[in-house]
């Protein structure tokens, strides 16, 4: 892609429905946290750094990286500062909204349970500066600084149920999200390794979660797991990741039900999930007018952002602005949020038209 064309994409306003925290981190960020354990002789640093360096990874590969920045990022502190880092660079690329998820968690040895870990989620939070968030579902901010008004970005918070973790583990995951409902957790994600732990295992806190009134997302289909894949559907989440390894039974079921898929291009490619791009389901999906979303998945693992993936869409299936447009602001329909919020969004690109020239 052009440099202009990645130029419009940075400036058009869009909406981000799955990316992981630890996943989005910069590299100056992991590199910076290598050095100081390094030094400390928890780690070897050139044994991390070529970790961190490797481009193509298989989904493998990519889980067992997330071990690695999971002992980068243990410490409150630590989390406190990539959430506000994650936001901002969402932000300065003209995300408006951002639904973030994250698996909360326990390390007894430095004192943190799931909800001091997300209390350090929130402190990062707060700690954003370069521009106004708005994170409370019941309170919206809308401060001006000399008289402008300042640019400003909707976070809303997933917690994630890693396929590891045990039926009450991920119980406790749901009350915890129940607990932060005022704070902006308005779902639940299931994700981790697709081929670690049953469907079963997680669907007593998926149900009770569902009654409870969060909202539901599940990556799905990441293996060609059909049987699991069925039962995923016909739970009817109200989003899905990926979609990948559908067979044709299951895709006509997706469509039926149109769920709503998050669509993650370079996550697919560099995962192997999907062989080629030029066969890559968005196509399918998109003819169809399918519900769906572009979204990074792990910005910093992949080394992409939103935009990019807006640029690779752009180039990989031929749409011009007013497709790009159209699509970002489709992906409103899809968020979890309250009427007032999506008309609050549809305005911001409502105003944005004339400026990227549509
Ligand atoms: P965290 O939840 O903030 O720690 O973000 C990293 C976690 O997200 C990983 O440990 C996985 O559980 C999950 N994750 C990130 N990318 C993927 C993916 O491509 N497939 C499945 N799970 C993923
Ligand atoms: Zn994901």
């Amino acid at each position: 892609m052009n440099r202009e064309n990645m130029e419009w994409c940075v400036s058009m306003p869009k909406v981000e429905l799955h990316a992981h925290l630890n996943g989005s981190v910069r590299n100056s960020t992991l590199f910076e946290l290598a050095r100081a354990l390094g030094e400390k002789g928890v780690i070897v640093f050139s044994d991390v750094e070529n970790v961190i360096m490797k481009d193509d990874r298989t989904l493998h590969e990519v889980l067992k990286l997330f071990d690695l920045i999971h002992i980068l990022t243990t410490d409150h502190s630590t989390i406190t500062r990539i959430t506000k880092e994650v936001i901002e660079d969402f932000a300065s690329e003209n995300v408006v909204y951002l639904e973030l998820r994250t698996t909360p968690k326990r390390n007894g040895s430095i004192g943190m349970s799931k909800r001091s870990y997300m209390d350090a989620v929130m402190e990062g939070l707060r700690a954003v500066n370069s521009v106004d968030v708005d994170y409370c579902p019941t309170g919206l901010k809308n401060d001006t600084v000399n008289g402008t008004a300042r640019k400003k970005i909707y976070v809303r918070f997933l917690l994630s149920i890693d396929r590891r973790e045990s039926t009450e583990a991920a119980m406790e995951t749901v009350k915890l999200a129940l607990e932060m409902r005022d704070l902006g957790v308005v779902g639940i994600d299931l994700s981790g390794n697709p081929i670690v732990g049953n469907w079963g295992t997680f669907l007593p806190a998926l149900k009770f979660a569902r009654e409870q009134g969060l909202y539901i997302t599940l990556h799905c289909g990441e293996v060609p797991n059909q049987e699991e894949i069925k039962a995923m559907i016909e739970f009817l989440p109200q989003r899905i990741g990926h979609a990948c390894c559908f067979d044709k039974e299951n895709w006509k079921k997706l469509k039926t039900a149109k769920i709503p898929v998050e669509i993650c291009l370079t996550s697919n490619i560099r995962t192997e999930t999907i062989s080629s791009i030029d066969i890559h389901h968005f196509v399918d999906l998109y003819k169809e007018k399918h519900p769906l979303a572009l979204c990074t998945d792990d910005s910093g693992v992949f080394s992409t952002s939103l935009s990019g993936e807006y640029g690779l869409a752009s180039s990989a299936f031929s749409l011009g602005k007013t497709e790009m447009f159209q699509l970002a602001e489709n992906a409103i329909d899809f968020i979890f949020s309250d009427d007032g919020v999506k008309a609050n969004l549809r305005a911001t690109f409502k105003a944005s038209v004339e400026k990227l020239d549509l």
